[in-house]
């Protein structure tokens, strides 16, 4: 099930990658991913526009170091005519993957078009793909929701129009646009778009928390699969499903590994963000590593309401971990 996966030319040592997360997956979030070697890592997704008109904003969204190969970029839009300039330009700044986000549901993006709107203009999505796999040597991508409604469901289309266009793997996320991020991710169609997939590779996605949501979607014929919430406050969740997978061993999750993670990433974000930034970022962070831990409440209490980068940071160093254990929580509701 855990295995290489090959894209165009690029050979990926696991098919269990992380997600695009808007708002998420910046620099510090990808140093982190990287100590525990996903498949592949996304960037948040990034307007192609901004980045053909080179607004220094959406280049800080693509900062990458090479510890965190394979990397891919996501851009959003809906011009046929923008796409190869963004593209080249996430080429030229050495991505090893360029990505089409066709699944972001929020207002600001669908208005112009852009992100999951592609579902209801497949013409145009059609257009976008071609005019990207033309562009660029690097393997193409797209991410898709599996329609915008019930009724409206294009999973099975879409595998037929990416394979049509040369894209090298297709995404799925099994809910629709009007679900939002309620109900369940529906992976019988991701199962049906696998099945019909020829040339393609099909990327499940969708309430992956653990080894064993992964292994769930793995045996449905996918080829890989992409966390997206599950990395939150788990940067270790690519080494825990494949210890799980392929060594039926346990991955040991202690709340040791939890403050000494949560005090690198601490660091991580000190180091690249202003103090403002890096504090409102912090808070954030902060909740996601310990929402598990029951007894912890007076911590994630403190770190939110911390007023300073020094006074967060003893908080959590001088915080008594030990004695601390784990509750199952629903990990869904984050964000969602
Ligand atoms: C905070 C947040 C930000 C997201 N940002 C992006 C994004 O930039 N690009 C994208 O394609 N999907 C984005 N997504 C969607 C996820 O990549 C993923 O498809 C979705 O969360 C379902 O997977 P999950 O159930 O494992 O979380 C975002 C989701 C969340 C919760």
């Amino acid at each position: 099930m855990i295995k290489p996966l090959k894209l165009k030319n690029l050979q990926l040592p696991s098919n269990v990658w992380y997600a695009p997360l808007a708002g998420c997956s910046d620099f510090p979030f990808r140093r982190m991913s990287a100590k525990y070697k996903p498949g592949l890592m996304f960037t948040e997704m990034c307007k192609m526009e901004a980045l053909v008109r080179k607004e220094s904003s959406t280049f800080r969204f693509l900062d990458f170091d090479p510890s965190m190969h394979p990397i891919g970029a996501q851009l959003c839009g809906s011009d046929p005519l923008i796409a190869p300039t963004a593209a080249k330009i996430v080429e030229d700044l050495g991505f090893d993957v360029v990505d089409l986000n066709c699944g972001c549901p929020v207002d600001k993006v669908t208005k112009d078009g852009s992100g999951s709107a592609l579902l209801k203009t497949l013409d145009r999505l059609y257009e976008i793909l071609i005019a990207l796999v033309k562009s660029v040597e690097i393997p193409v991508t797209v991410k898709i929701r599996v329609g915008w409604d019930d009724k409206h469901l294009i999973h099975l289309k879409m595998v037929e129009l990416a394979e049509a266009a040369g894209v090298t793997a297709l995404t799925i996320h099994g809910r629709t646009r009007e679900q939002g991020y309620r109900g369940f991710s529906n992976r019988d169609l991701i199962q049906e778009a696998a099945s019909k997939a020829k040339s393609i590779h099909i990327i499940g996605n969708g309430d992956i928390f653990d080894p064993e949501s992964a292994k769930d979607l793995l045996i449905r014929g996918c080829s890989g699969i992409l966390v997206a919430r599950g990395t939150m406050g788990k940067p270790w969740i690519h080494q825990e499903i494949v210890e799980s997978l392929t060594e039926q061993k346990e991955f040991s999750v202690t709340p040791w590994l939890v403050k000494n993670t949560l005090m690198e990433h601490y660091d991580e974000i000190v180091r690249y963000e202003a103090p403002r930034k890096a504090l409102l970022s912090l808070r954030r962070v902060g909740c996601w590593y310990l929402r598990d831990l029951s007894g912890a409440k007076q911590l994630r209490d403190l770190v939110n309401r911390s007023q300073s980068l020094e006074e967060m940071y003893h908080h959590i160093a001088s915080f008594d971990f030990c004695g601390l254990s784990f509750e199952k929580t629903d990990a869904s509701s984050i964000l969602a």
